[in-house]
This record gives structure tokens, sequence and C-alpha cells, in this order.
């Protein structure tokens, strides 16, 4: 067992940074006995020094130089737990020139600059790993990266935002607004006073962007992305899924796609709103948690289950890395690594979904017909339709066969313009076997 102190300088020390403190020097035995490697924090850069900090954070290794802390030749691993691209980037660029390992967490940078920051890594012999930036302390990343190395992965659907499955819960299940069950977020502390990087779905596009990525091998950035919120969800869309054996979730999809003409396939990448049947396994994830299902050819369905983020979590999964790339640094070796080529992104109207739509009409002779025709003319056929309420309240609720997004968009928009339709109320795909 070795008994060479690893030196880690730790770049933030907020939510993540600040549980990863407590759990290396709370546990610093178990560490040892369990992985054969003794951890010992040199520095914690913090951009305000005088900020309070939890009683266990040892002030005199705080510093506000972030660079001396990653060009610090007594330093092996640099940890980065501060977020954001600057000076985030920059200083993982200098750690990994100064022959450091990286550790980071942070998705916002890794779904722009992940193949340009691992080749980086590669160049300089050195590792950087970054389980924690999709899904927290869920061990997901390297299980797609190792266990299914392999695997021809077909589709990647996760739950990857607590902050949305929260609200999206509370909806559900004590039938509040949107609006009421964000507020309910914030007072908890799960969502920021600007809550529009949740409910937008931007970082769960970021997320997705990774995981995509690590799926299929080819390079993935967040403007593949194809992107929509939860902020137009109703109580309405709930309670018709209700009736019909939904429930709604905002995911994360990762598809590979085939090419019909043959050669190499495409990859699409999309969070939006689903109807999802209550039968699939995504649909029990409540409240915070997080889960993503992952489909292979070989392996069949396999579901990862957890908390995706939280400062304890978080720092478990930064530990398990840091225990890594120590193990790589004492043996002279290295993560495997392969270069990725850009995806053939597939356009999103492309895709072929079933949609549910609520349409709010003037109940007078003739308008279903009006509205099915429109679908017709546009090759949409309707599985399903009900009406709900009656007069100046009447409202048409389809559920359709699967459809390509772009003759969806067609037909909404001339729907729209119809005389007896009032406003579209509800549209979101349905999420299909
Ligand atoms: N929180 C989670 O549950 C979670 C889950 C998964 C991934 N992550 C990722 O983990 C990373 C950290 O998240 P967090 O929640 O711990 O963030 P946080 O609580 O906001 O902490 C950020 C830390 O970085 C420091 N910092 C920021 N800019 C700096 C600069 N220019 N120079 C020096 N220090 C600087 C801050 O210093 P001060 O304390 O002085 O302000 C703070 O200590 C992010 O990339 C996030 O996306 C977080």
């Amino acid at each position: 067992m070795s008994s060479i102190p690893v030196r880690l300088g730790i770049l933030g020390c907020g939510n993540v940074g600040a549980a990863l403190v407590k759990i290396i020097l709370d546990d610093q035995s178990l560490i040892e006995s369990q992985t054969g490697e003794v951890l010992e924090i040199a520095a914690i850069a913090v951009r305000d020094l005088s900020a309070e900090r939890p009683s266990w954070v040892p002030r005199e290794l705080l510093t506000d130089d972030p660079f001396s802390v990653a060009t610090d030749p007594s330093i092996d691993i640099v940890v980065e737990v501060m977020g954001g691209y600057d000076p985030a980037k920059a200083l993982i660029e200098e750690a990994l020139g100064s022959k450091k390992s990286v550790v980071t967490a942070n998705k916002t940078l890794l779904s722009d600059f992940g193949e340009e920051i691992a080749a980086l890594a590669r160049s300089h012999g050195r590792d950087v790993f970054f389980e924690a930036a999709v899904a927290g302390g869920i061990p997901l990343i390297r299980s797609l990266k190792v266990s299914l190395a392999a695997e021809r992965v077909r589709r990647v659907t996760g739950i990857v935002n607590g902050t949305t499955n929260f609200i999206l819960t509370k909806m559900s299940e004590e039938q509040i607004s949107y609006r009421d069950a964000l507020n309910r977020a914030q007072e908890l502390g799960y969502a920021e006073a600007d809550p529009s990087a949740d409910v937008e779905g931007i970082d769960a596009s970021a997320k997705a962007a990774i995981l995509a990525s690590i799926a299929f091998g080819r390079r993935v950035q967040l403007s593949d992305v194809s992107r929509e919120g939860i902020t137009s969800v109703t109580l309405d869309d709930f309670a018709f899924a209700k009736r019909h054996g939904y429930t709604l979730k905002l995911l994360a999809i990762c598809e590979w796609v085939e090419s019909a003409q043959g050669g190499e396939g495409s990859i699409s990448v999309r969070v939006h709103p689903a109807m999802v049947p209550v039968t699939h396994p995504l649909a029990s994830v409540r409240d915070a948690f997080n889960a993503v299902f992952v489909e292979g050819d070989s392996v069949g369905e396999l579901m990862f289950y957890g908390r995706g983020a939280g400062g304890m979590p978080t720092a478990s999964a930064v530990l398990g890395d840091i225990i890594d790339a120590a193990h790589n640094l004492r043996y002279g070796s290295m993560e495997r690594h392969v270069a990725r080529p850009a995806a053939r992104i597939l356009a999103f109207d492309e895709l072929k979904y079933q949609f549910y739509i609520a349409i709010d009409v003037s109940d007078r002779p003739g308008v279903l017909a009006q509205v099915a025709t429109v679908f017709g003319d546009n090759g949409v056929s309707i599985m399903s339709m009900e009406q709900v309420g009656l007069g100046s309240e009447a409202r048409l609720i389809f559920i359709t066969h699967l459809a390509k997004e772009r003759a969806l968009q067609k037909t909404l928009a001339e729907v729209r313009n119809l005389d007896a339709v009032e406003r579209l109320v509800g549209f979101i795909r349905v999420l299909g076997s």
C-alpha cells in the first residue's frame, strides 16, 4: 500500500468543493484502506477570501489566485469545481499544460469544449475525468465510457435535471400550477432566483450533448441539441396525461438513427417535455431525482437512478475520479481516449413522434371536420380525439399516430388560422417505444 500522498489543488469551494473537502478530511483512513491512495489537499482557490466557509474548510489552504494552484509544481491533480467558462477553461488548460491530471464537474464547459480538452489532456499524457458533470452522484459516465465502451447504444433517455423533475412532480401530485411549483422549488433551494437554465432546458441540453458524445463516440456540442423547456406545461396537460396512462417529464433524448440509404447513421439529441407512459421506468422517477435509461443492442435496457445534484452526491463522483486519476499518475497509465469525429446531426423536424395536441375552438357544427381535414391534408393521422367542455369553452384534444415533426408544425400553423380555432393550448410529444 502506497503512502506517498497525492496532492490536490481544488478550484472552488462552494456546494461541491466544500463537500469534497469534508469527505476527504473525514474519510482519510477509509479512502486509504479502500484505494491505497493518500489524498492531501494542497490548496483551495476561491473568489472571495473573506466569505464565510463551513467550519471544516482549512482557512490556511485558501487562496484567491486559482492560476497559482493550476500551475503549482507540487500539485498532482487539479479539481475544477468552480463552474462556467471563464476562467475555468484557461485554468484547466494551464493545469494540463503543467502536467497535472484534471477532474471537473463542469457540464457547461464540457458540452462545448469536451473534445478539445480531452485532446489536450492526451497530448500531455494526462487524464481529464468528469463523472460529476452529468447526473451528479450517479455513476453514469464511467459506465458508458468503460463498461459499455463497445456496446452499440441505440438510445439514451434521461431525466437529467432535478429542478424541473421536482416542479413537474409537484404539479402532477399536488395539482399546483407551474408558477407555484417553481416557487416551491426556489424556497427549497432547488431552483435559482433566475431559473431559466433549468426550466428552459439549457442545463439538460448541456448534459445531453455530453451523454451523446460518449454513448455514440461522436463529437456532439450544445448547439447540436434541439431544446424546449417546461414553462408552457399546464395542469390541463397533466389531467389529460393521467386520464390516458401517461405522466409528464422533461427528457433528454440521445438517439442513433440508421441511414435509410446505408452508410453512416446520424444522431438526434433533443430536450423537451414528453408524455411518458406510466409503465415506463422513467415515469416513476419523482422529485429532484435523476435517472437515465440506456438501450443497447447487446445489453438491452439499463437504468441508472440517483441524486443528480447536491454537494455530497456530486463530491462522491468527483472523489471517484480523483482516485482513478491518482492511480494512473502513480502507475504511469492513462484513461483510454479515442478521438471522436464530428457527429452527423439529424434535423429535429425529420424526427417522427406521436403528438398530444389540445386546441380551444368555438363549438359549432363542422369544426372538428375542418380541423381533421388540415391534419389529413398534411398526412398526420389522428389516433384518438376527445372533446372537453361545450360552447365557447370547447377543447379538442388529439393524440396523433407517428408523424414527422415538420408535418406536425405545418399542421399546427394551418390549424391556428382556422376561424373556429381560438388557440393552441397544449402541444407535447409522446415518448414512444
Ligand atoms: N451543485 C451541484 O449540485 C452540482 C451538481 C453537478 C455538477 N455541478 C457542477 O459543479 C461545479 C461547482 O458547482 P457548485 O454548485 O459547487 O458552485 P458554487 O457553489 O457556485 O461554487 C463555486 C465556487 O467557485 C469559486 N469561484 C468561482 N469563480 C471563481 C474565480 N474566478 N476564482 C476563484 N474561485 C472562483 C467560488 O468562490 P466563492 O465561494 O468565493 O464565491 C465558489 O467557491 C459547477 O460546474 C456545477 O455545474 C454542481
